[in-house]
């Protein structure tokens, strides 16, 4: 059984035990659903000020909805659409200080106030999206944005 546990120290220090806990999590399971659920449940619980975490993957034409934890979200976002489907096309991480200010954000939660993407590639074939929403405008700085592209890529390495 795995445990959650707290995080302490300095934001460094806090997403090394995050990425610790992340490598653990997923070792050893290659099924990507799993991957994708467990891994939005650890973050979700460990970091502050979240209210959507979860996954978008590419079913050949647009983003589908996966494993998340928060409300009930959109089910289909097409390539391009959206701060999700802008990351996918882009393949750059979406960082959005303020979603009202981004055209054309795509409201699911309307709690949400500053959301983080990062596209998920294997070579040049698009996988999905990593998504995090925050109830706080500007949640994501870069420090947030390097641990949870790491996240992302302990996912895409784990999964099959
Ligand atoms: N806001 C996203 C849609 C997904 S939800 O936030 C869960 C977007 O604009 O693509």
């Amino acid at each position: 059984m795995h445990e959650t546990h707290g995080l302490t120290g300095s934001k460094s220090e806090q997403y090394a035990q995050l990425l610790q806990q992340a490598r653990g999590l997923l070792s050893g399971e290659r099924d990507r659903i799993a991957n994708a659920a467990n891994l939005s449940a650890l973050v979700y619980h460990a970091l502050p000020s979240l209210n959507w975490v979860g996954f978008y993957f590419f079913d050949g034409n647009e983003l589908v909805v996966g494993p998340f934890q928060g409300k009930p979200a959109c089910v289909r976002i097409a390539l391009g659409r959206g701060v999700c489907g802008t990351a996918a096309v882009t393949r750059q991480t979406q960082r959005i200080a303020d979603v009202d200010a981004f055209p054309d954000h795509i409201p699911c939660d309307g709690a949400s106030r500053s959301e983080l993407v990062v596209p998920l590639f294997r070579g040049d074939v698009l996988i999905g999206v990593f998504d995090l929403d925050s109830p706080e405008t500007d949640r994501f700085d870069a420090d947030d944005q390097r641990g949870l592209e790491e996240i992302a890529r302990i996912w895409l390495e784990a999964s099959a």
